[in-house]
This record gives C-alpha cells, structure tokens and sequence, in this order.
C-alpha cells in the first residue's frame, strides 16, 4: 500500500464589504458601556454589508482572488457553506461556478449547519480528492450576521467570506484524518423560515460552546492518545473573540501559566481580522486562521493547528492541520491595508444600510444598478439586480 496522499488548503482569499461600525458607536447608540464591548467582548469594528454585497457577491469575490486559469479548469467541486441563503431550493455555489468560470463538468452544492457548514465542507472536499486524486475542490464560508437592532446580539454582527481551494500537496495546510465531532439537539441559536433574524438564547449559547469544546477535546485527547504538548496553536469559531478567550482558558485550566502563555500569544494573532469583522459564522473559524498564519511571526512549517468548530443547534468537531513548507509565502503580509481601506459608517448610516433590502415591482424587478455601493465596492462582484425573480450579479473589477 503507497503513502497516504496529503490533502488540504492550497490557497486561502477573503473578502469583505467595504463599510464598517466602530463598536464604541453602537455602545454610544445604544447607551451601553463602551467597555462592554471593547474589553466584555473584545471586539473593535463590525463589518457591514449594504444590499449588494450578499453571500454569493462576496464568495465569489473570495474565490477571485486566489484563482488562476489552472485552479479553473482543476474544479471539480464548489461547495458553499452557509447560513444566509439567498433562495431555498438553487445553491449559491451555483451562481458562483457560473460567475469564476469554472470548467462546466463540476458539482456545485451548498451545506447547512450554521456556523460548522464550511467544516463539513471541507470533509467532503477531502474525501472527495482522496477518491479523485488530481481534482480540486473550491469551499466556501459566506455569511452575513444580522440580530436586529437594539438586541443583545447586536454588537456580535458581521460580514465576509472565506474562500479555500482544496487539493493534494496543499501549499498552506494539509487536514489530518484524526478528528471527533459532537452533535446536541439545542435550541441555542436558530433562524426559523419565518424570521429575518434568528432566534438566540445568548448566555446558553456560549455556555453549549464551551462544554461542547471540553468534552469533545477530551474524547478527542482519550481516542487519539494525544495531550496538549501535541499542539503548536489552536484556532476557534470566534462569534466574538473573548469567547476564543474563554475556550483556550477552559482547555489549558489545569496548565501550568507560562505554558498557557505560549498559546495566549498565538491566540492575539488569530483574532487581529475577527476584531475588526465580528462574526462571519462559517467562515468565522477560517478568519480566524488566516489571522493567524499572517499575523503570528511564532509559527513554522510541521506545526500542528488545533481546530475548534461549532455550529449552532448544535454540531461541533475539533480537528488538526499541519502546516506546509513555505506556507508564509502563500500568504498576504499586507492584509491589513485592506481594513484600513474601508469606510465607516456612523450609527444612523448604519441603521439605514441595515433595513436596505429588494424591493420587487409588478414584474419582479428591482434595480441597484445606480447604487452608491456598486460604485464604491472593491469587491470583483456585485449583486446588481433582480429581473422578474432572477438574482443578477456583475464583474466590476
Ligand atoms: P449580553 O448579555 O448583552 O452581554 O450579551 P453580557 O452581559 O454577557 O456581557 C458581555 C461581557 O462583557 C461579559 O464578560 C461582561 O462581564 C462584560 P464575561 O463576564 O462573559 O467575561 N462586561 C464588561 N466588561 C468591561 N467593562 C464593562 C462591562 N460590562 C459588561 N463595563 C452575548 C452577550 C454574547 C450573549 C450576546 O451578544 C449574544 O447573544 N450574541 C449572539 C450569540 C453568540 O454569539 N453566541 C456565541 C456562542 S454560539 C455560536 O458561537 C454560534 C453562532 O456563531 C451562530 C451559528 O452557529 O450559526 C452564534
């Protein structure tokens, strides 16, 4: 029997809408405690998506940015993960294989389970390629956070998405096999049909999380014979980076504090993008370690990821990547400049971008063609319109 063949994350783009809330605005608004926020939260911005940037805009602006002609014609698979679906039956991933031109003999899918969605994908993706070794497979985590304004789960809002490219020999990470899910029928956080917004038991929620994380990396330390000293880092869904906080002191509680210090460090580099974008649910975990590989000086090629993530409902799994040699030059070293780039909204742009939403004429028409936030994105793609029923997206760039 050969070597297993090694499969993983070839390439890594993401994109996000060009506006942003300053988190001590919505507290000023809200007449809360800008503290809260800052340091209860520990979270700065919030990135905003005006009507045109919808999850199928920006993941196929993701995917733009990291695939060439080759990448194209090696796509075998698109799969979305996602919780903000824009039509019930037909799959983003659909518009998008048509919007990148990718060769027409491939799948195109969309997986559901709130925020673990792209983990599932990722499985797929890899058991995929391990039957069809030369193929690649596109996933991608798009997702728009909206609680509602004035609700607790305001200051937890984001925008953005994650695009990976999934193949043998990958340049960035390779996904080991050893990982253990967990699955808890919860009433945690929901979106039921009927709802713009979902439906959040908040304080539950984070405490599912949590105990989700501790008992599924024990079982996972128990099956694997594994221990912390097996980790060089460890990435986590991040709905709000403190909560990333709280799960590192959850599974170092009985670690000495100078080993737990080790990984504190690391922890500050995979929230540096999740601070200043909120919660992007599937891809939020993925941020998170982007983050990471491109603000952490600390890392080398051979060192092991520890990877925690959790969906709502509730599904979780922890698993592990490797990194590559010369991942580093697979990155971005100037990421930043693209926050800098955006434009801040006040609260009452804010509210206003908020409840922009299609409305249709007679016909099913509704046109944003003319809109500011066509003219304004840096985003390849845009949602320009709606013609009788029919979603309409443009290349801008
Ligand atoms: P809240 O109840 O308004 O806030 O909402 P709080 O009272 O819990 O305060 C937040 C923190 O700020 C606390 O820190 C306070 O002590 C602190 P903690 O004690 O927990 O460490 N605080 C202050 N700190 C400094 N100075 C001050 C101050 N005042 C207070 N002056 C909550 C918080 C997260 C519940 C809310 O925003 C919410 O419901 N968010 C949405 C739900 C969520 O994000 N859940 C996370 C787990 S579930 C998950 O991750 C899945 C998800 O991504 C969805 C999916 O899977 O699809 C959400």
């Amino acid at each position: 029997i050969g070597e297993k063949i090694k499969i993983g994350i070839d390439k890594i783009g993401f994109a996000m809408p060009k506006y942003f809330l300053d988190i001590r605005d919505l507290a000023i608004g809200r007449n809360e405690n800008a503290n809260k926020f800052v340091k209860g939260l520990i979270q700065s911005e919030m990135s905003i998506a005006p009507v045109t940037e919808d999850i199928v805009a920006l993941g196929a602006s993701a995917a733009e940015q990291i695939l060439d002609e080759e990448d194209k014609e090696n796509i075998e698979m698109v799969i979305v993960g996602t919780e903000s679906g824009i039509d019930q039956s037909k799959a983003s991933a659909v518009f998008i294989h048509n919007l990148l031109e990718i060769q027409p003999f491939a799948r195109c899918i969309e997986i559901k389970e709130a925020c673990y969605g792209a983990t599932a994908a990722l499985n797929f993706a890899k058991n995929y390629i391990e039957q069809n070794e030369n193929a690649s497979v596109l996933v991608i985590a798009s997702d728009i956070a909206k609680y509602g304004i004035d609700t607790p789960g305001e200051s937890t809002q984001g925008a953005g998405s994650i695009a990976m490219l999934i193949k043998k020999e990958p340049r960035i990470a390779v996904i080991n096999d050893e990982s253990i899910c967990q699955t808890r029928d919860i009433m945690d956080f929901w979106r039921p049909n009927y709802s713009d917004f979902p439906i959040v038991d908040g304080h539950f929620s984070t405490k599912q999380y949590l105990d989700c994380l501790t008992t599924t990396f024990e079982e996972y330390k128990k099956r694997y014979n594994q221990d912390l000293s097996d980790f060089d880092a460890f990435c986590f869904h991040l709905p709000f980076p403190k909560l990333g906080l709280k799960a590192i002191n959850s599974i170092f509680a009985k670690v000495e504090k100078e080993e737990k210090n080790k990984f504190l460090e690391k922890f500050h580099a995979s929230i540096v993008y999740g601070k200043r974008v909120g919660n992007i649910y599937t891809g939020s975990l993925y941020l998170s370690l982007l983050s990471l590989l491109e603000n952490c000086d600390n890392l080398k090629a051979g060192d092991k990821i520890g990877m925690y993530s959790y969906g709502s409902g509730a599904v979780c799994e922890f698993f592990n990547l490797t990194l590559a040699d010369n991942f580093k030059s697979h990155l971005r070293n100037d990421r930043l400049n693209d926050f800098d780039n955006r434009k801040q909204l006040s609260i009452e742009e804010y509210e206003n971008m908020f409840f922009e939403k299609i409305i249709l004429d007679e016909e099913g028409n509704c046109d944003f063609s003319n809109n500011r936030f066509i003219q304004e994105s840096d985003n390849a793609f845009v949602f320009e319109k709606v013609e009788n029923h029919k979603r309409i997206y443009k290349k801008i760039k």
